[in-house]
């Protein structure tokens, strides 16, 4: 299977476990790039294509709706589906994430998608939706048991008499107030702290994270180690987020949460970051 460039780990680890080989496919700030997707579905026989086109975790990059149509053009011209996670989709902060791969499909029905209510309802809830064709249903079924059974039914009622009496509008509005503030805050800390030293970050318009490249560290995950025990402050290594073969790829990039961090916080931990910066390696 094909998956971004860099992606979420825990997804890699999670297919690697059934037995899938993983190849990343280099992405710019929109995301996938459709050359690189096309030169790739060319030279290798391929499952399906992985991609987290909203506020992705851990780039913060979200794919605009161009980009999503030559993708999906790709896609229908080599036959092959496309696994859509988009659990950030609600957690927009400036204007309404671009229409989804699913509903730009239409009645092509290549596009599994899926969601969770661990950002929405409660974080670690573990338990989410998906839409997918009839047809795969039941193999979805009996992977979701080989996987770890079923979601305890204590989690699933409770959540359930949640959404039945939850205004859905009015939770959403108040997860896209919290955490714009976080994002507000932990940029204007990285405009004041990081971007003096010219390190180069991104402008995550959701979800919860921002990644950040530091040209001249080579071993961002020897920095990782530094920042956390000389200052104090946590950052994860780029090479994290790839495939083992590709690790090499993230060795200067880093990511930033800044989902559970006001902006004070944000901005005592940027200026920690900073001061790393400057002191490692001397
Ligand atoms: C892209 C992506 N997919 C899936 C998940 C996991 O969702 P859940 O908490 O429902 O297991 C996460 C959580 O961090 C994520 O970032």
């Amino acid at each position: 299977m094909l998956v971004e460039a860099p992606t979420f780990t825990e997804t890699l680890l999670t297919f690697r476990k059934q037995g899938a080989n993983c190849v990343g496919v280099p992405s710019d700030d929109d995301g996938i790039i459709p050359e690189e997707f096309e030169r790739m579905l060319k030279s290798r026989s391929v499952r399906f294509l992985y991609t987290i086109p909203n506020f992705q975790n851990p780039s913060g990059r979200t794919s605009p709706l161009e980009r999503r149509k030559e993708i999906l053009a790709i896609a229908a011209k080599y036959d092959v589906p496309i696994f859509e996670d988009d659990p950030y989709h609600y957690l927009s902060y400036d204007e309404e994430a671009p229409a989804t791969y699913l509903s730009l499909a239409g009645d092509d029905r290549r596009v599994l998608h899926s969601n969770s209510f661990s950002k929405l309802v409660a974080p670690g809830m573990r338990c989410g939706w998906l839409v997918v064709p009839d047809a795969i249903i039941p193999h979805l079924n009996a992977f979701r048991i080989s996987a770890g059974l079923t979601r305890p039914a204590i989690l699933q009622l409770g959540l359930f008499n949640y959404l039945n009496n939850a205004n859905f509008g009015e939770r959403v509005g108040f997860l896209r107030d919290t955490y714009r503030v976080r994002r507000d805050g932990m940029v204007k800390a990285i405009e004041k702290h990081l971007k003096p030293l010219g390190i180069k970050t991104n402008y995550p318009k959701g979800g919860f994270f921002l990644w950040g490249e530091a040209r001249g560290v080579d071993d961002m995950t020897a920095f990782a180690r530094f920042a956390v025990e000389k200052k104090k402050v946590g950052i994860i290594p780029g090479s994290a987020f790839y495939t083992i073969d590709e690790a090499k790829n993230g060795h200067d990039a880093f990511r930033i949460s800044f989902a559970k961090v006001d902006p004070e916080t944000a901005e005592e931990g940027i200026k920690r970051l900073a001061e790393a910066f400057r002191e490692y390696g001397k």
